[in-house]
């Protein structure tokens, strides 16, 4: 079903992330009949387009992204989507821009049930739109006509930056206005971890701490900073990817099961288990969380250079670009069960994904096959790319010997369910228009988010500790496999084949 009509007002209309994201998720929402006819989109910046020029504007990005998928644009989609599509010239800190934002809006009112106001800008501009929508009278609702903001990545570089944010943004709005963006929430196989864990009844029984011996959480990319250094090289992999995507994911993993699906359900139950994350000691930061830079090296073939070498990072930056901690979350549940996190740019493969690995068997039956031989189970959620989920059991090998090995039973995503291409966002932009928060941050969860990396980061910037290094292509520091072989563990192998 469409969403209700509304208008989308794009803060940011001309931006980057306007032109690869929004735009190509709401033409997929368009195609698939998820948007109303009396759908608006209004594109606000700072650039002089006329409304022509931008739609134009638009349209060539979007050749482009369709060429490079190899796919055509569907040029009635795009078009309808076009048709509907205008741009308001203005500066987000002056008042003219919001009274023609309010003009749109109530051109389009009889028709609509709402707007929503995409903050797809730099983050110093969050504050002041949502300050002036609400000195606008923007952000007032009433029976028929709903007010939404969309607030996109980072929120906030540390505890005190996020709640100062949340207080300005809660200032402006209610809590239930407020859409903050987490984009792993929109993959496919993030969700699917709440369908596995609570849509079966054989994995709850067994998903705690008697029969759970640790979680890893691997979120690796081949990626290199590439043209983000301004960005990247001021936030570093653990602000850029652990309190926000891999505690999601750790969320997704250790929560308690939710009474529904009700949205404040679940992210009351995710709310609590990352409260549950226990906070290092300062002296205990650098043991527990290793940092570690890419220094040249090739992926794919291709040469990389030193991380201190590309554009716009500082020579002499100590910033990382790699993170593996250990956690522990501090309930009753898993009191005493590690996870493991790590995640790097520059790394040798991308593979994000989630490995659950159960005990051993209590007692050696095999002879020629000690326990201690073999991994035990383990069940591996793979969030991307090869999207899919496997277990890995204990075998008999073909012969007279009775001897095991280990072997993958594998569910595969694309054995079972086409998909259309999407960009990770429909879902994200089609709930927001629908109201349904299930898949955003509360502000509890951001807070809770950074409560937890904050003695780390503090540590780390207090104690300037020692900075590893990797070369570019390889599954990261020497320092975060002791991190993990000191528990008797390894991490689980970043080579293609699943499980191993
Ligand atoms: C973003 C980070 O939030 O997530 C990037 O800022 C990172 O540094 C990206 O590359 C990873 O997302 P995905 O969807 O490519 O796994």
């Amino acid at each position: 079903t469409p969403a209700p009509p509304s208008t989308l007002i794009i803060f940011g209309g001309s931006g980057d992330l306007t032109k690869r994201l929004v735009m190509p998720s709401l033409y997929n929402l368009a195609k698939d009949g998820a948007l109303d006819d009396k759908f608006r989109i209004v594109g606000v910046d700072i650039v002089e387009h006329t409304e022509e020029d931008y739609r134009a504007f638009l349209t060539e990005t979007a050749k482009e992204l369709a060429a490079a998928g190899n796919a055509d644009v569907d040029a009635d989609a795009w078009r309808w989507l076009m048709e509907r599509t205008g741009y308001i010239i203005g500066d987000f800190e002056s008042e003219a821009t919001y009274d023609a934002v309010k003009a749109r809006i109530a051109a389009n009112e009889p028709e609509s049930h709402g707007a929503v106001f995409y903050f797809a800008v730099a983050p110093r501009f969050f504050g002041a739109i949502a300050d002036h929508l609400a000195k606008a009278g923007l952000m007032e609702e009433s029976e028929s006509e709903f007010r939404r903001i969309v607030v996109e990545k980072p929120f906030g570089m540390d505890l005190p930056s996020a709640r100062a944010l949340n207080a300005r943004l809660l200032a402006a709005a209610d809590e239930h206005q407020i859409f903050r963006i987490d984009h792993f929430l929109g993959k496919e196989t993030v969700q699917n971890v709440m369908a596995m864990r609570f849509g079966n009844g054989i994995f709850e029984p067994i998903w705690n701490r008697n029969f759970i011996d640790h979680v890893q959480i691997t979120a690796a990319e081949t990626v290199t900073v590439e043209r983000r250094g301004r960005f990247y090289d001021a936030t570093g992999a653990l602000r850029d990817m652990v309190p926000n995507h891999m505690f999601q994911l750790l969320a997704m993993i250790a929560m308690e099961p939710p009474n529904s699906f009700d949205a404040d359900a679940i992210r009351t139950e995710k709310a609590k288990v990352i409260q549950a994350i226990k906070k290092p000691r300062p002296e205990e930061a650098d043991r527990l969380a290793v940092r570690a830079q890419y220094a040249a090296g090739s992926i794919g073939g291709a040469p990389v250079k030193d991380y201190i070498e590309e554009q716009d990072v500082a020579l002499d930056s100590s910033t990382e670009t790699y993170v593996a901690l250990k956690l522990e979350v501090e309930n009753w549940r898993w009191s005493g069960v590690p996870f493991y996190i790590r995640t790097g740019k520059a790394m040798s493969v991308r593979k994000t994904e989630i490995a659950v690995q159960f005990k051993s068997p209590p007692h050696t039956l095999f002879e020629d096959t000690p326990t201690s031989s073999l991994q035990p189970n383990a069940l591996i959620i793979r969030v991307q790319p090869d999207e899919g989920i496997s277990l890995r059991l204990a075998a008999k090998v073909p012969g007279r010997a009775v001897r095991l090995a280990e072997v993958d039973m594998n569910f595969r995503y694309s054995d079972y369910f086409q998909r259309e291409p999407s960009t990770g966002y429909e879902t994200l932009i089609y709930d927001c228009l629908v109201g349904d928060a299930t898949l955003f941050q509360r502000a509890d969860n951001i807070e809770a988010g950074w409560a937890a990396v904050e003695p780390i980061l503090e540590a780390w910037a207090t104690l300037p500790g020692e900075i590893h290094y990797y070369r570019a292509g390889t599954a990261g520091p020497v320092a975060a496999d002791t991190l993990i072989e000191r528990d008797g563990f390894s991490w689980f192998s970043l080579d293609d084949k699943a499980g191993k």
